[in-house]
This record gives C-alpha cells, sequence and structure tokens, in this order.
C-alpha cells in the first residue's frame, strides 16, 4: 500500500520539523517544504521554497505536479513573528494562500489542511475594523490577498487572517471531503517561541498533528488548539 504523503512548509526546526519527525515515525512520506534543503529532516524529502517569494511556491507546484504527486495532508507552517510587517504577511499570509491554491488540484479528496496559528490571532484580541473585515460572510481568497497585501498590522493580526484563510479554504474544498482548520500550537519553546515558553516542541506538534489525523466527519474552518475550539 503506498504511504500517506503530507507536505510540511517549515520542516527544517521548530514545530514544522518535530511534526515531520512524527510523521515518518507513523509511516508517513514526508515532503519537507524548506528554505535550505540541507536543514529538512531525516526521513524526508527535501523540497525547496521560500514562502515569501510567490515565484519559489509556484516553482515548488511545478516540480510536484510535474511529479505526479499527491498530497493527503498539506501544513502551512512556515513562519516569522518579529520582522518586519511585509515579511510578516508575506511569509504568514500570502504565502500558506498562494501555496494552497497552487496545490489544490494535487490534494487527495479527503485530504487535511492545517494552516498554523496562534493565540495571539485570536479574533476577540485584533482591532474592531480588522475582525469586521475578517469576519465578513462573504471573504474570498483575494479579499485576503489584498489584506495581506495592506499589512495591517503585526504577527498576531497576520495569524487573524490565517484564521479567515482557513475558513475560506474549508467552504472551498468542502465538495471534496477536504477538511481545513487553523490549529494554534501553543506557546512553545522553538527560537520563536523562546526558552521560557511552557510548551515543548512535541506538545506543540501533537496539537497541529490533530488537524492531520481528523477523522472524515472531522471539523472543517474551526481554530483549534490541543483539539479544543478556540475563538
Ligand atoms: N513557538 C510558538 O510559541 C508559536 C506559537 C504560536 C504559533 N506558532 C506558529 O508555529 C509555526 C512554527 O513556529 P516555530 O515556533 O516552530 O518557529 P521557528 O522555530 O522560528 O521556525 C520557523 C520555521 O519557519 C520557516 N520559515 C521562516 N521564514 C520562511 C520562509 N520565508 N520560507 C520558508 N520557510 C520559512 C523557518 O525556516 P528557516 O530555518 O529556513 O528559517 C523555520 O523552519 C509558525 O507558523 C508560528 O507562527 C508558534
Amino acid at each position: 500500500m503506498n504511504k500517506p504523503t503530507a507536505l510540511i512548509t517549515g520542516a527544517s526546526r521548530g514545530i514544522g520539523r518535530e511534526l515531520a519527525r512524527t510523521l515518518v515515525a507513523q509511516g508517513w512520506q514526508v515532503l519537507a517544504a524548506v528554505r535550505d534543503t540541507a536543514a529538512a529532516p531525516p526521513g524526508t524529502q527535501a523540497e525547496r521554497v521560500d514562502m515569501a517569494d510567490p515565484d519559489s511556491i509556484a516553482a515548488l507546484a511545478r516540480r510536484l505536479q510535474a511529479g505526479n504527486w499527491r498530497l493527503d495532508a498539506l501544513v502551512n507552517n512556515a513562519g516569522v513573528y518579529e520582522a518586519p510587517a511585509r515579511l510578516v504577511w508575506d511569509v504568514n499570509v500570502r504565502g500558506p494562500l498562494l501555496l494552497t491554491q497552487a496545490l489544490e488540484s494535487l490534494l487527495a479528496p479527503g485530504a487535511r489542511v492545517v494552516m498554523v496559528g496562534s493565540g495571539l490571532g485570536r479574533m476577540s484580541a485584533q482591532p474592531r475594523k480588522l475582525a469586521q473585515r475578517l469576519c465578513a460572510p462573504g471573504l474570498s481568497l483575494d479579499d485576503i490577498a489584498r489584506l495581506a497585501q495592506e499589512a495591517p498590522g503585526g504577527y498576531g493580526a497576520s495569524k487573524a487572517a490565517v484564521t479567515a484563510l482557513a475558513r475560506v479554504y474549508a467552504a472551498r474544498l468542502k465538495p471534496r471531503g477536504i477538511l481545513v482548520n487553523a490549529i494554534s500550537p501553543g506557546w512553545v519553546r522553538t527560537d520563536m517561541g523562546g526558552p521560557g515558553a511552557p510548551r515543548s516542541v512535541q506538545q506543540g506538534a501533537a496539537s497541529l498533528l490533530w488537524g492531520v489525523n481528523l477523522p472524515p466527519d472531522g471539523p472543517s474552518g474551526g481554530v483549534f488548539e490541543d483539539g479544543v475550539a478556540i475563538d
């Protein structure tokens, strides 16, 4: 039987690397989408991508299409925190939007898509105008792309947009049985989270793994941490 296949961005270190390690141990074929292919974890296939660069994302999608890859899971994990707003929105929002779009046709029926969110992206913590835009019923991918271009705010705002991105993709991919959720790993001891964070990379990766292993009747379009809905 063919192994299920997952593509994970930002698999070079931190939570993405731990998730890649776990999935390999569970028998998955893992495509590690990384900037530096030498940094891909053992047992994975390295695929070069710079999530801030639309051409690089398109090139990755072309390579996977040419290789007839079929993805059972896509984890948009790569992210930046302390960076200029332009880069934050490019990597955290535009990147996942473009990559998911470019790989849509490669997603297997019933695939799982995880958009890595954050507790700092809680809608209730965002400025009212931004939250209103992100929660608008008719919100489209084009609207989110425009928002990403404006880069209205920092890391938390960008992760709120990731939540909206998951909701829009969940509706778009529902006819194919694909489940899309925004999932927070919690505050985790990584380069990003710092040494004082309360959670281990294993705990952070487990929160994301829940979204990869959802049953077919699992939720879609929601925001979760450790399998529990958050706002
Ligand atoms: N740690 C936390 O407490 C926490 C809390 C909530 C949410 N999160 C989210 O969890 C995810 C993983 O965070 P982490 O803590 O594991 O962060 P990390 O240790 O800083 O790792 C970030 C990862 O993103 C990759 N990345 C950054 N910019 C990229 C780009 N332009 N193109 C491709 N890859 C890029 C990095 O690759 P390089 O090695 O090439 O730099 C690295 O693999 C992020 O989305 C983050 O926002 C983390």
